[in-house]
């Protein structure tokens, strides 16, 4: 066959061509560095006679023309065709059922403690935080503890071994009162904070951990009473445990507020039916009293405020009915997954 018949044989195959791979294998089959069969007769017109040379290369040139040309419009054939048929074979299946994707989300204390966070800020309350290794000053002295007071007991506090003051030891905070010492230092009132974090005590059982978490609350202005300190937590406790709780103060004592109370809660409504109707302690609250304010440099005579400090595993356990306090901190995803 003749370098001229089987490229007349080419530029049909070109067009009968039915994949885009197809016309790469003949263009290499043209065009191909070594064996080509153009490059190949081009190759040979050296050898020629210079009238055979003219004749020749015309004719070559056209073929190329034409099979470059060939090439191209049947490449744009084929690939448009094939996209107007990618609407037929590549449509996306709504319908299909794909495994769900696994997704994780907040363990549920810090969760709750962000819907507190988001609570008392709507109520204008900015969030501070203090170190969890406290000195006894701000865990005791300047709340108004007296030195000889039983909480300050060994028994109940883990002190920190390290080199300190013998009148001011370092200890693992166990509440988070000293937050509103460090706040009131450190900020002049009118303020209204809560103090979120971890707190510690050496208790271990169901209702209790070493380790745990309250928040505090502190409003100081002028003319700040105690009943603006019950619509501040009622409101609060609505929104974060029931719309539907009922409530009780009555008197109790910490050395930090003047009258102190404590807060019990109690369905009230359908949830009552379900639940068990007794009372149940959910935070302490107060005056702040006004030797504390003064300790931090403030005159009680000119600003009041009230203080309270919740338990969050605590509030958790009310709301969901946890019966464990140590299912918290397990990672059991059964417990977990269930919020
Ligand atoms: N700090 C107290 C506790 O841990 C709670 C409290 C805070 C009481 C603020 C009154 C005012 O028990």
């Amino acid at each position: 066959m003749t370098a001229a018949a089987s490229l007349s044989d080419i530029t049909a195959r070109i067009q009968k061509a039915t994949t885009l791979a197809e016309l790469d294998v003949l263009e290499q089959e043209l065009f191909g560095r070594k064996q080509g069969l153009l490059t190949v007769a081009m190759k040979e017109l050296g050898s020629a006679t210079p009238e055979e040379r003219i004749a020749k290369g015309k004719e070559l040139n056209a073929l190329k023309q034409e099979c470059t040309s060939l090439l191209a419009s049947r490449r744009q054939e084929l690939s448009l065709s094939m996209l107007g048929s990618f609407g037929e074979t590549d449509r996306l299946d709504v319908t299909l059922d794909l495994p769900a994707r696994q997704r994780g989300h907040l363990h549920l204390i810090p969760e709750f403690i962000r819907s507190v966070e988001d609570v008392f800020g709507r109520m204008g309350f900015d969030v501070a935080e203090g170190p969890e290794i406290e000195d006894e000053a701000r865990q005791f002295d300047l709340l108004n503890f007296p030195k000889d007071h039983a909480a300050r007991d060994a028994q109940d506090i883990f002190y920190v071994d390290v080199d300190s003051p013998p009148d001011n030891r370092f200890l693992l905070r166990g509440h988070t009162s000293p937050v509103q010492i460090r706040y009131m230092q450190t900020h002049k009132p009118p303020l209204r904070i809560i103090c979120p974090g971890k707190v510690y005590r050496k208790d271990a059982d169901a209702t209790h951990s070493p380790m745990f978490h309250q928040f505090e609350g502190l409003m100081i202005d002028k003319d700040t009473s105690l009943a603006n300190m019950k619509a501040v937590m009622i409101t609060a406790i609505r929104e974060l445990i029931s719309p539907n709780a009922e409530f009780r103060f009555r008197t109790g004592f910490f050395p930090f507020v003047e009258p102190g109370l404590e807060v019990d809660m109690r369905w009230q409504g359908a949830e009552s039916e379900s639940r068990e109707g007794k009372w149940m302690e959910i935070a302490g609250c107060g005056m702040v009293h006004p030797s504390v304010l003064k300790n931090c440099d403030i005159d009680p005579k000119k600003f009041q405020g009230f203080a309270f400090g919740f338990g969050v595993e605590r509030m958790i356990m009310i709301k969901h009915q946890i019966p464990d306090l140590r299912s918290f901190y397990e990672g059991d995803l059964r417990f977990l997954k269930q919020f």
